[in-house]
């Protein structure tokens, strides 16, 4: 059985301040503890305040990005050290944002793959079709070079700790969740994907989350199929109650 996994990318939002009370509050929501591994994915500015209010507790941290290489002259980007320094567990690696806007590639993401397993942390690979690409029927094939150039060198004991994140690019930021069914069919092809490139065995532990407007009212729907695994959520991480009723409605 795969555990839940339920991460929160607060994106280019909250101040340090406001990312302490949003982690303080989470915290208090979730003292009783639960069945998931819950992941707070906050701005690099706010990383060490969260890191440390999260000391003794069973949250994680994760960062929403890193450089490949571990130090030297690559002025504004941040090693993987300064996350593993920070007691970071996590880092979201490939997310459609970057590959819009700051014109990351399937190769700069298959390095920070790599670096990432070399430093100990643990990639959420995010993967998925633009709505042209979906619209043109080629979402499985966009879907496939997104997973094998990020796993490209990837051994298969470290790719039993990787998490995929599909996120369907139409559906992020816009309320528009992908149907659970449809989710379901691209988990599954990524699954069977994993289970070519690697083994049926290792296939059956890697977690696909599903990212894409996920709110209280969809998560369960969504976790209840076979393949999903969890959420990596944006807007909806950004409210405590959201965000906490997200992780109840994942444990199944
Ligand atoms: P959203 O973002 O939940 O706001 O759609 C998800 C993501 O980009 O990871």
């Amino acid at each position: 059985m795969r555990k839940p996994i339920v991460a929160g990318n607060w994106k280019m939002n909250k101040t340090e301040d406001e990312a302490v009370q949003l982690t303080e509050d989470i915290k208090v929501m979730l003292k009783e503890g639960i069945n998931a591994d819950v992941i707070l994915c906050p701005p690099f500015t706010a990383l060490s305040a969260v890191s440390h209010s999260l000391r003794n507790t069973r949250i994680e941290l994760g960062a929403q990005n890193m450089y490949w290489e571990e130090k030297g002259a690559y002025t504004g980007e941040i090693s993987p050290q300064f996350l593993v320094n920070l007691n970071c567990n996590y880092v979201i690696i490939g997310h459609s944002e970057r590959r819009k806007y700051f014109g990351e590639t399937n190769e700069t993401i298959n390095k920070k793959v790599r670096t990432a397993f070399k430093f100990n942390l643990i990639p959420i690979v995010c993967v998925g079709e633009t709505i042209e690409e979906r619209e043109k029927g080629v979402t499985e094939k966009v879907v496939e070079t997104h997973v094998k150039m990020a796993l490209k060198d990837i051994d298969e004991k470290s790719c039993r700790r990787v998490v995929i994140a599909y996120e369907p690019v139409w559906a992020i930021g816009t309320g528009k969740t992908a149907t659970p069914q449809l989710a379901e069919d691209v988990h599954r092809f990524i699954r069977t994907l994993l289970s070519e490139l690697y083994s049926k065995d290792t296939a059956e532990v890697v977690r696909i989350q599903y990212g894409g407007s996920v709110k209280p009212e969809n998560a369960r729907d969504l976790m209840e199929m076979d393949d999903i695994d969890g959420s990596l959520v944006g807007g909806a991480s950004l409210d405590t109650s959201s965000f906490v009723k997200i992780i109840q409605e994942s444990i199944l």
